[in-house]
């Protein structure tokens, strides 16, 4: 056994030595043999660095209006076939009461980047979770200035989620009218220097995209050292512009997923939900390739339905009450033979 570990050890230690040419020609072969040495040994990694719980977050997506207008999102501005919605204040606090008595020690506030949530108006509704719930609070609710954020992470926030999408600033510009990657960038400094433990993250397979631009995406959570990272397929919505383009390969999602683990041994990676949507096996298998977070969508489920990202975005964990999303997911985490974390799931590298 000893050996055995060693022989994993020496060979994880060359995957976060890699460089942009040598993770694309990995990325571009299918070889299931290389996969699976490079998942055993993300799994290795995973267990030695941040053992054997893995962490559930209860998701509310508070607010499906977004001024933005990416080209791959359902919630694009320019989409006028869903119906908006968005839960008031009092709404989410009640939703955020009922995650933290089912068990969750984070709640994970999402919404497109709606102006009428103004940073005064998330300052009360954090403080208020802070008040009433025993929870970490993320948020999720897009770019703001870092006088913003520094509000936000006074009102009590203890991380933020802010994906780069892709590391390719010319791909970045074209799937983002108006916005760029340079302002997402200085969005995640300053979140960092603010002291919030940062998401970033990408989609996999988005069009135009390279094996080079996904290898630059590594070699930038390498350098951002981000508390946690977020990797999903890209799925086509029907009515966006990118609607008749393939979806994303799960088996690269993966592998993604498992070179993060081996570039950052400590962070938090979950198994995304786009990959559970594309694949029902998706997740569990994140989970065995260096994944350690599952996120359970909570959001009421009047509204749940609405926030249409992507098509089918909560086939996972279906059933209309907290509790039984949250044994569901439990029971879901056992059958892997791994364990449901206890406390709130900060990142922490001295474990
Ligand atoms: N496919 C995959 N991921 C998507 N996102 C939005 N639309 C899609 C899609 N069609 C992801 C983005 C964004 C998050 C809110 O959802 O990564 O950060
Ligand atoms: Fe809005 Fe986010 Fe969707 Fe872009 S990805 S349209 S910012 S919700």
């Amino acid at each position: 056994m000893a050996v055995f570990n060693q022989k994993i050890n020496r060979n994880c230690h060359q995957y976060a030595e890699w460089d942009r040419e040598k993770i694309a020609d990995f990325l571009n072969n299918r070889d299931p043999d290389q996969s699976r040495s490079l998942f055993e040994a993300a799994d290795y990694i995973r267990a030695e660095s941040v053992g054997p719980e893995i962490h559930l977050r209860s998701l509310i997506e508070f607010s499906n209006y977004c001024r933005q207008n990416c080209n791959y999102c359902g919630l694009r501005s320019k989409n006028t076939g869903i119906s908006r919605y968005r839960m008031t204040p009092e709404e989410i606090v009640a939703a955020c009461r009922e995650a933290a008595d089912c068990g969750f020690k984070t709640v994970v506030l999402q919404s497109g980047e709606d102006p009428w949530y103004s940073v005064s108006r998330l300052r009360e509704i954090v403080r208020e979770i802070k008040k009433q719930c025993d929870v970490a609070v993320t948020l999720s609710c897009g770019e703001f200035t870092d006088s913003d954020y520094a509000i936000l992470k006074e009102a009590g926030a203890d991380r933020y989620l802010l994906k780069h999408e892709t590391a390719n600033p010319d791909l970045y510009g074209s799937l983002h009218p108006g916005m760029s990657l340079s302002r997402r960038l200085k969005c995640l400094e300053g979140l960092h220097h603010l002291g919030f433990q940062v998401g970033t993250g990408c989609i996999v397979g988005i069009p135009g995209q390279s094996y080079s631009d996904l290898a630059d995406d590594i070699l930038l959570f390498k350098k951002l050292q981000p508390e946690m990272v977020g990797i999903g397929p890209f799925i086509p919505h029907p009515d966006t512009p990118l609607a008749g383009y393939p979806p994303g390969n799960v088996e690269t999602v993966l592998r993604m997923v498992a070179l993060t683990r081996l570039v950052l041994p400590y962070a938090l990676i979950p198994a995304t939900t786009a990959l559970g949507a594309l694949d029902s096996g998706g997740q569990e298998s994140a989970l065995r390739a260096g994944a350690n977070v599952l996120m359970v969508n909570v959001t009421p489920l009047k509204y749940r339905k609405l926030y249409e990202i992507y098509p089918s975005s909560d086939r996972v964990f279906r059933k209309d009450h907290v509790l039984g999303l949250r044994s569901q997911a439990e029971e879901f985490v056992r059958s892997l033979g791994r364990e449901v974390a206890i406390g709130y799931g900060h990142w922490n590298p001295t474990k």
